[in-house]
């Protein structure tokens, strides 16, 4: 049996990349780790568990209805960054506000997380692939203060690191530090994430799109125009047009276009109309990643990374995948 590369060590191996750093970063990865393997754990067995399927009774900032998980994962993760020392404050899908963490040894991190605990909540209770999307910041304000609003709106473009964990049929974590992207197993049998999917490519096309066609006639005329003569038709060398694919949880369906190839599309509609997912939690860490594997992610007329945010939870559409697959639909917009 060949050697195996535990996250861990794989880390390790990399902090000498980072010249200045002096193994925060790392500690936060691994702080990261750990927690997406306890929420991993209590995924697994959720049927099983009183009071973890289902709703909370209580809506975010968003309207949307918390399920229990959501709450869990959300606490897992945050206490976890209390008590590693790297962060100096979060903001989630979850919470209303960011949390400037207020201990003297939290207020020494260098580092803000923004993130999403549990990614595609709706396909909790029914046992389909859920996720966690992570970005990671250095903060702008001065270390030993208390975090600001202005460590958590920065442009994607400064993410140090970003990435998500996909509980799917393995567990699996996947992220970037800026050279490259790493996806690595979790090995319940030994309770470790093992690197089984060196430096990602996303192929620069594909034959799956995603998008929540119920939508089709509430979006733009380029969208429907886009999905109904491009996507749904024969192409030349082709048998078949396109594979319609959505799972409705993002982390899977970008998951498996960064592997197979394919475009993940949430225009802006009448309903939602500066679209649905959030540009800080959802959007700029999968489009760092999608960039760093060769791919591309706009809010259908500009770089999502480059967008620069002014509220926590501001949504934008999403376009995100294969080059040439979000190129070729970008095309179709005015
Ligand atoms: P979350 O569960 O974190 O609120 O995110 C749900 C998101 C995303 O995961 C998914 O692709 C999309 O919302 C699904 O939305 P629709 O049900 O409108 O298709
Ligand atoms: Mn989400
Ligand atoms: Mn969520």
């Amino acid at each position: 049996m060949s050697k195996v590369t535990t996250l861990h060590e794989f880390i390790m191996d990399r902090q000498a990349d980072f010249p200045f750093a002096s193994g925060e970063l790392s500690r936060l990865l691994n702080d990261i780790a750990v927690a997406s393997k306890v929420v991993s754990k209590d995924v697994r067995r959720a049927g099983l568990l009183e009071n973890f399927l289902g709703a909370q009774g209580s809506t975010n900032i968003q309207g949307e209805e918390q399920q229990k998980l959501d709450v869990i994962a959300d606490n897992q993760f945050i206490n976890m960054f209390k008590a590693g020392g790297e962060v100096c404050g979060i903001a989630s899908e979850e919470n209303d506000d960011f949390m400037a963490f207020d201990s003297e040894f939290s207020k020494n991190g260098k580092y803000v997380v923004l993130f999403d605990p549990l990614d595609g909540s709706s396909n909790i209770d029914v046992n389909v692939s859920i996720g966690t999307i992570f970005s990671i910041y250095r903060r702008k304000s001065d270390i030993g203060s208390l975090a600001t609003m202005e460590d958590m709106l920065q442009m994607g473009q400064e993410q140090i690191a970003a990435g998500y964990v996909l509980y799917g049929s393995s567990t699996m974590l996947v992220y970037t530090t800026g050279r490259g992207v790493n996806g690595f197993t979790l090995d319940p049998s030994i309770g470790e994430f093992c690197l089984s999917h060196p430096d990602m490519k996303m192929p620069e096309t594909g034959r799956m799109y995603a998008m929540n066609e119920g939508n089709i006639n509430i979006c733009e005329e380029g969208i429907k125009e886009y999905i109904e003569t491009y996507c749904q038709q024969t192409q030349p060398g082709h048998a078949r047009p396109y594979s319609g694919r959505y799972i409705g949880s993002l982390v899977a369906d970008f998951h498996r276009n960064l592997i197979k190839g394919g475009i993940y599309i949430y225009p802006d509609t009448s309903v939602d109309p500066e679209g649905k997912l959030r540009l800080l939690y959802e959007c700029n860490p999968l489009a760092f990643i999608a960039e760093q594997a060769g791919g591309l992610a706009t809010d259908g007329r500009n770089r999502i990374m480059s967008i620069s945010p002014g509220r926590l939870h501001q949504r934008v559409p999403f376009f995100i995948g294969s080059k040439k697959m979000v190129e070729q639909a970008m095309s179709f917009l005015k």
